[in-house]
């Protein structure tokens, strides 16, 4: 189920994306607009999952369904095993780990923190989490973007 603080979540999202996006192309509204509805839609496979299952695979497929441009980025938002980002899906992991669970506008330092809090330091949520930024971070898009 998407609970209300994760759909604060997924406003705060939405609304990153956006700005995130008018950073790495600037002036091109359009395409702002895009990453916006790839924030809004990007978590809604929580409402959809049963426990253990990935919510971005499941947000995927019923967007892929759907007819979805950017249904990919759905799926893979947060797997640090892929090689190649697009610029949605760079956007799209930045702007998920500059927000917080409640949608609060966070650095990437106190997303991580947080998740510590949330999960234990030790936990894979975290330790995914630490990788995913250090790839964020040495990314030549993110000169732009921070
Ligand atoms: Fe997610």
């Amino acid at each position: 189920m998407i609970t209300q603080s994760r759909w604060n979540h997924i406003l705060g999202v939405a609304r990153k994306a956006k700005t995130l996006a008018l950073k790495l192309k600037e002036n091109d509204t359009k395409y702002a607009e895009d990453m916006f509805v790839l924030g809004m839609l990007h978590d809604l496979g929580y409402e959809f999952i049963k426990t253990n299952a990935s919510h971005a695979a499941a947000g995927g497929t019923i967007l892929q369904r759907a007819g979805y441009k950017y249904w990919k980025e759905v799926a893979l938002h947060g797997d640090i095993t892929i090689d190649h980002m697009t610029d949605e899906l760079f956007i799209l992991d930045c702007a998920d780990m500059m927000t917080g669970p409640n949608g609060e506008d966070f650095t990437f330092a106190e997303r991580l923190s947080e998740i510590a809090d949330r999960f234990g330091p030790d936990s894979d949520a975290y330790q995914k989490c630490v990788i995913e930024v250090q790839k964020l971070q040495t990314d030549s898009r993110y000169t732009k973007i921070k």
